[in-house]
């Protein structure tokens, strides 16, 4: 489903200077499976899932998605193809602070054109599962961190998309909820999705189909 080759990318750092983050990046994912990246803080483990999300471009390499050459694409094809086929959980959720938590899940249904009373069912089905339904209406502000996370996973997944990037999603939820949400990725790969979490967490890493690390800006296996 997903295929990296030779993924860079550096960053200027802001006292002059290029910061080399990813050096020479391959990775394949299949549908089905649930890869695990590990590594220090600041190794790019959130910049390498932005490259594979489309949410920046690398300097060099190239990124597939089953067949579609989607390194290639221009930034509106891009944005297609991230909407199409890719859900995301950021490390820092992201969600619209002027949109509630429900609001927030149905943005992911505006890419697919779903039918509205459809998308809406799922979602507050969702919400009910991660344990949130009963904080539907509130505004991101007004949402504990680990509510905010439950509510970024809903709304990656509310499309089933067949490519699923979560960055650190436990990161913020005990174990009961983190159980929750890493089951909610086991299930999606067993549905044939292509799942690559970026985590820590020991459940996590046990529960990974291939794990690796990131060091010195490349992958090698953990
Ligand atoms: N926009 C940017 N401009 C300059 N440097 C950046 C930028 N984004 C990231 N970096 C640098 O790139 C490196 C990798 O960052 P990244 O966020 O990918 O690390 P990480 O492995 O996800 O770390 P963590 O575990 O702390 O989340 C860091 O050293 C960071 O300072
Ligand atoms: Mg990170």
């Amino acid at each position: 489903m997903l295929r990296a080759a030779g993924l860079a990318k550096s960053y200027r750092a802001p006292s002059g200077g290029q910061i080399q983050v990813l050096h020479d990046v391959d990775l394949a994912v299949k549908a089905g499976e649930l890869i695990v990246v590990t590594g220090a803080s600041g190794s790019g483990k959130s910049t390498l899932l932005n490259l594979l999300g489309l949410l920046e471009d690398a300097d060099g390499g190239e990124l597939w998605y089953g067949d579609e050459r989607v390194s290639a694409l221009g930034r509106s094809a891009k944005s297609q193809a991230r909407g199409r086929c890719v859900g995301f959980v950021f490390q820092s959720f992201l969600l619209v602070s002027s949109l509630t938590a429900l609001e927030n899940v149905l943005l992911a249904a505006r890419y697919v054109g779903r039918p509205a009373a459809e998308a809406r069912r799922r979602a507050l089905a969702l919400l009910e599962q991660l344990g949130v339904a009963d904080r539907r209406d509130h505004y991101p502000a007004q949402l504990s961190g680990g509510e905010q996370q439950r509510v970024a996973y809903c709304r990656a997944v509310l499309n089933d998309p067949p490519l699923l990037l979560a960055d650190e999603p436990t990161g913020n939820l005990d174990d009961a909820n983190g159980a929750v949400i890493l089951d909610g990725l086991r299930r999606r790969a067993g549905a044939g999705a292509a799942v690559v979490v970026v985590s820590h967490h020991p459940d996590v890493v046990a529960g990974g189909s291939t794990v690796y690390r990131l060091h010195e800006g490349r992958l090698e296996a953990a």
